[in-house]
This record gives structure tokens, sequence and C-alpha cells, in this order.
């Protein structure tokens, strides 16, 4: 282990930032590679947790960030790179008309929420178990429960949390209709909002689920908020929603329209955000600045990433590489016996060691954690940098970066038997 590791523990608690295995210190990306402080060199498929979809340092990224770091770093006043971005961004999310800069993915959830609450002057949210909005007090409602308790009731994931939160937190299983149902059923004239992720961390919603979250919201004069920030500028152009075809009234954007700058986003129906203009809201005003919010060089970093994904062919060589990333693991692992399933999307998944189907958080609790940990050890080893729970295929990943990615695949389904 570096020297850095022993630093760290001096001056940091837990001996790291609190993200990763804070064992890895990263000094270095380039392109589809990481090295760390030892001098270990990875193919990386955390990508920094999403955000880096052209690989690191992407030369032309760097050349119109460079440009700006001449020209400042921070106004507070708006930019002209922040408008062009926001120009970008409704043009291409279907539900956003307009939008709202913040600096973190977690900070435009927490926002989100607090909008829907103002525009339906309600106060009743519905979140699903498992699903992660960042780490306010609303994002921290059952988003990795060890107790696994009766629904609709949420257990806060951090300490530190007011009873008063959970007390307008409705938690409910991914993909159930039967407690979507019961829910609204009950609350549905006090709820403000529904948020969720279209994709939940990895598992999919089943045909018919999305459109009835956005049904049963507009039965009931609810908020419809999509978390976007992951799958934004990853599953399409426009987003999981407009792959999807289910539109809601909200969604937070976050890591690819920042190209791995802090630049996030709250956008939507315009009567919505318009509750951030304290010359139209009146009472319901949001009050929401920010120092860094819409910061030029981010904005920068943002818009050069988007006009190069919006390029011919970048989302589908993305699906490309993941679908043959998919089809190693799964080809490894049958040739050796092994149960398994791949969970996601073609862009986004991880390889879940449990044969019954994964439809929400309890299901992924049943799978064999220990099998997924000596995989993900072993691919470590081989030299492949993944999250613990997710791969991100990218844009940066070579043919050579695949054949390693294959041979230590291989390697991997090895050490499970
Ligand atoms: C779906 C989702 N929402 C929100 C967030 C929070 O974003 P940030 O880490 O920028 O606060 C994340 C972070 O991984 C996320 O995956």
């Amino acid at each position: 282990m570096s020297s850095w590791t022993e630093r760290a523990k001096a001056v940091l608690p837990g001996g790291g930032f609190g993200n990763f295995d804070a064992s890895l210190v990263i000094e270095r990306g380039q392109g589809s590679r990481v090295w760390d402080a030892d001098g270990n060199e990875y193919i990386d498929y955390l990508i920094g947790s999403g955000p880096m979809l052209l690989g690191h340092s992407h030369p032309e990224v760097v050349e119109a960030v460079a440009e700006q770091l001449s020209e400042g770093f921070s106004f507070f006043a708006s930019n002209p790179k922040g408008i062009e971005l926001a120009e970008v961004i409704c043009e291409a999310v279907p539900c956003a008309e307009q939008l709202r800069y913040v600096s973190t993915g977690g900070e435009a959830d927490m926002f989100a929420i607090r909008l829907a609450r103002a525009f339906t002057d309600r106060s009743l949210i519905v979140k699903f178990e498992g699903a992660y909005h960042g780490m306010s007090d609303e994002g921290q409602m059952s988003l990795s429960p060890s107790k696994l308790i009766d629904f609709p009731q949420p257990e806060p994931d951090s300490a530190g949390i007011l009873q008063a939160v959970q007390d307008q937190t409705l938690v409910i299983p991914w993909n159930s209709p039967e407690h979507l149902k019961a829910v609204f059923d009950q609350h549905g004239s006090d709820i403000a909002a529904i948020i969720a992720e279209p994709l939940q961390r990895i598992i999919p919603a089943q045909a018919g689920f999305l459109q009835s979250l956005r049904d049963v919201c507009d039965q009931h004069g609810s908020l419809l908020i999509f978390d976007e920030v992951v799958t934004g500028f990853r599953f399409a152009w426009g987003g999981a929603q407009s792959l999807y075809g289910v539109i809601p009234d909200l969604c937070t954007l976050g890591k690819t329209i920042g190209g791995g700058m802090p630049l996030a986003a709250v956008a939507g129906r315009k009567d919505v955000m318009s509750l951030f203009d304290k010359s139209v809201a009146g009472d319901q005003w949001l009050m929401q600045v920010g120092t860094l919010s819409g910061n030029p060089i981010a904005a920068v970093a943002g818009l050069k990433t988007l006009e190069i994904l919006k390029r011919p062919g970048h989302f589908e060589r993305l699906r490309e590489l993941g679908d043959r990333i998919q089809e190693m693991l799964v080809n490894a692992l049958n040739k050796r016996g092994v149960a398994h399933q791949i969970v996601g999307n073609s862009v986004l998944f991880d390889v879940i060691f449990r044969e019954e189907l994964i439809t929400d958080y309890r299901d992924l609790g049943q799978a064999d954690k220990a099998k997924q940990a000596a995989f993900n050890k072993s691919l470590r080893a081989s030299g492949i940098l993944k999250s613990p729970a997710k791969i991100y295929p990218h844009l940066a990943l070579t043919e050579a970066d695949l054949s390693v990615t294959h041979e230590a695949i291989e390697m991997a389904a090895d050490s499970l038997i």
C-alpha cells in the first residue's frame, strides 16, 4: 500500500473520502485506464461512478476546459457557457422546459423533492426501497436498509435524521403495482411526488411499471420525478425517459452533464420550475442559490462532452460494448455452471449470483454476496476496476481493453469453482 493511505488515515475519517475502498488511491486517469499510487494500471469500469462516459481526460474536453481556464474559474453570476449548456439539455431531454443548476446530483434530488412539495402544497414523498437519491435526509430513507421493516415505513440509513422526515416518506418496493396502489389509495391526496430511478441502481422496471407511476401521479395530482443523474445522456440522448417513453414532470441530472466536473441540475415543466422565480412564485417561491451553480469550467466540460456524445453512433457503440461484456460474463459463468444472471441494461449492469428473477431490493439481497465479492476481487487482481455492484461501459474502451477484460472475466469465473 502506498504512503498515501497512511497519510490519509491521519486526516480522513475511515482513511478515505468515504466513496470507495480507501486502500485504493488513484493518481491518474487517461482514456480507459487509471493508475493507482502503487503504480498498478486498471481498465476502468468505475469511471468516477459514472460521469466519464468518454473516458478520462478526453483530448477535446481537455482543450475546451483549458481555453476556459484562462477566462475565469467562477463568477456566481450567469455565464454564457452555462446558458448554452442549459439550451442543449432542454432541447435533448423531453421533460426539460427549464432547468436550475446545482453542484451535485444529491442536491438536485433534494431540490426536486422540495419543489414538488412547494408546487403541490403537499408533504408526502413516495420513494422506492433501495433507490439512490443522494445524501439528503430524504435520500437516506431506505437506501440500503439492513432491517427489512414493513412497507411503507422507511428506515434511515444514517444517524442524525429527524423522525419528521421519516413520517413524511412512504417507502415501497420497486416493481410492485400492489404497493403503489395501496399507498395512493390510502394517502393519494397528500402525496407530493414519486421519486424514482428509471433503472433502479441496476434493476429494470418491469413492463408497464414506469407508465403506472405516470398514471397514478396524474390521477392524484402528484408529480413524477425521475432521477436521471446516472441514466441521463447515458441511456439515450434524451435519457431514460426518452428510451422508455415515459415523461416525468421533473428530472434530475448530474454526472455526464458536467463531464466529470461538479455540475448537476433539476429540470422540468416550466410551470413547476417557475417556483424558482421569485417574481412569479410569490409565497411558493423556492429559494435556491449556490456558489458553484452553473460553474463555467464545469459547463464547458459538460458542453463538449455532450457535443461529442451527440455525434452519430455513440449511443449505439455504448450499447454494443455493454452487450459484448455481458456476453463474456454469461459465457464464462455458463461454461463453469455458475448460477447467475445479468441485471440491468446494456449500458449499465452487473452480474448477480442468483437464478431467480430480481425485481427489487429484497431480491437483490438474496443474491450470493460472497461470490460477487470474490468475483470482483479476482477482476481487480487482473486489472479491472469496477464498483462493487455496477459495471459502467464507456466509449474509451478499445479492442485491447476488451480482450484484457475477457481474460480477466475467465479467470474470475475460474476462481468461483
Ligand atoms: C441515481 C443517483 N442519484 C443521485 C446521485 C447523487 O449524485 P451525487 O453523488 O452527485 O450527489 C447518484 C450518485 O451516484 C445516483 O446514482
